[in-house]
């Protein structure tokens, strides 16, 4: 089946043949060292094998579920933050029709999110929400013990017990957490919520291919088995050669870096479609917390066009020359529209009569392409055939392997986040919490 393609064409004016070359090498030793697990934080590389170990069992345990929570829900609110949550609202915005929560359409559950914010607004406007809808819950902490969720949980929980009674709640209440430490699997298993296990070599941000996200992501509709089967040809395609030509991750990995020595420290991924926001997102993350440490890293952003190029557009073309682009290229829409021929033509558009608008989007992409490598920002494609589950399971996975890849040529442990620790003492000392009193006084002080 055609798969996802990297394409770095529009990068050779930018970067020296013997740039190519010694990256190479490098990435060799970086494929070496995730295949053989000799890299650094080699215990966390679960999510290498994980599309071809995902027992059928856990599978159709993890449908049957969620037919279960189709019927019986109107809403399933998901709780979770940072990769308990990016991955699977990455795949359901990206498939999604964005008007199914206005028309009731698809006549699956809507999605909803929770715990990955702390505003009070957002969460008291959610349980008005819940008070009119019939709703079952997933509480995803691989920890067990973040705040945002926990809190979240909290507020929940109480309006699902107060709604239904603590027997149903306990029976709409889906558990995704660590198997054996942490709050939240001692709670599980002390109310008898049925409960999935995060693995223990798996990263949040690596866990989408995980009950994590299979979950929520069959609740709404989609085919989880496709989404698998992407991922695993993509782990088939990755695993294979560190060679450029074959590997569209070791490319990716070394197109990055090599743009990054050349002072590009910045990059933006950028999507045609709007419904790739939060691959954007999810993206984001993978990417920051994997490589953003011991002062390195490139610094992730993300734009869709071409809204953005009403916005973002100028800086990008005529800003600080240290970006560059990586872009996710669709081949084919889900739908066809065409423009109309308007007899007056007072916008002067009627050339494009008849034109499908994904034409018009497939130009706008091409010349956005060239404006901005003319004005010195790198350009490299990605592209997939279609947005459907087995395409975005491809993105996923080739994703997560070039970014494994890139963290070890840029020296890092790609799967540690030693750097979020920061917020959370700080938080938790301004809010009083027992054990913090040192550094309580030093912050408030430094407050005045
Ligand atoms: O990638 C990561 O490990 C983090 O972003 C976590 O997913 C995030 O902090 C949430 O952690 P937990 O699932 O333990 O609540």
């Amino acid at each position: 089946m055609t798969q996802l393609k990297v394409d770095i064409s529009k990068l050779k004016s930018f970067t020296g043949d013997s740039a190519w070359a010694a990256m190479q090498v490098e990435i060799n030793n970086c494929h070496r060292m995730l295949t053989s697990q000799t890299g650094k934080g080699n215990d966390f590389l679960g999510w290498v094998d994980l599309p071809v170990q995902l027992e059928p069992a856990l599978l159709a345990r993890i449908q049957a579920d969620a037919d279960h929570i189709r019927e019986m829900a109107e809403l399933f609110v998901v709780i979770g933050i940072g990769g308990s949550y990016l991955g699977s609202k990455a795949v359901i915005e990206a498939l999604a029709n964005p008007f199914d929560a206005l028309t009731g359409g698809s006549g699956n559950p809507s999605i909803v999110f929770a715990g990955e914010n702390l505003s009070e607004d957002y969460h008291a406007q959610l349980l008005d929400l819940l008070d009119h809808k019939e709703y079952a819950v997933a509480v995803i902490s691989k920890s067990g013990t973040t705040t945002e969720p926990a809190i979240a949980f909290r507020l929940i929980r109480k309006h699902i017990e107060a709604k239904y009674g603590k027997e149903e709640a306990r029976k709409r209440i889906f558990a995704i957490t660590d198997s054996s430490r942490g709050a939240l699997k001692k709670l599980a298993d002390a109310e008898g919520y049925s409960s999935y296990v995060i693995p223990d070599d798996i990263g949040g941000r690596y866990s989408v291919l995980t009950p994590v996200g299979l979950l929520p992501i069959a609740v709404a509709g989609f085919d989880i088995r496709k989404l698998v089967e992407g991922a695993v040809q993509m782990r088939e395609v990755a695993l294979k050669s560190s060679d450029f030509e074959q590997n569209p991750c070791a490319h990716y990995a070394a197109a990055r870096n090599i743009l990054l020595r050349s002072g590009k420290f910045v990059e933006i991924l950028v999507a045609f479609e709007p419904g790739l926001l939060y691959v954007i997102e999810w993206w984001k993350q993978l990417y920051g917390e994997s490589e953003g440490k011991e002062n390195k890293g490139i610094f992730p952003a993300g734009v869709t066009f071409t809204s953005d190029l009403h916005s973002m557009g100028q800086y990008i073309q005529e800003g600080m020359r240290m970006l560059f682009e990586t872009v996710i290229s669709v081949g084919e829409p889900a739908f066809q529209l065409v423009v109309p021929d308007d007899p007056e033509n007072l916008d002067g558009l009627n050339f494009l009569s008849g034109m499908r608008l994904s034409e018009v989007n497939r130009q706008a992409e091409l010349g956005t392409m060239l404006a901005h490598v003319d004005g010195g920002v790198p350009n490299i494609r990605v592209s997939i055939p279609t947005i459907n589950e087995y395409y975005l399971g491809q993105l996923i996975y080739f994703f997560e392997f070039s970014c494994a890849l890139s963290g070890y040529a840029l020296g890092v442990n790609p799967f540690d986040q030693p750097g979020v620790e920061a917020y959370k003492k700080n938080m938790f000392a301004l809010l009083g919490k027992p054990g913090f009193e040192k550094e309580t006084a030093e912050l408030r002080k430094k407050l005045l």
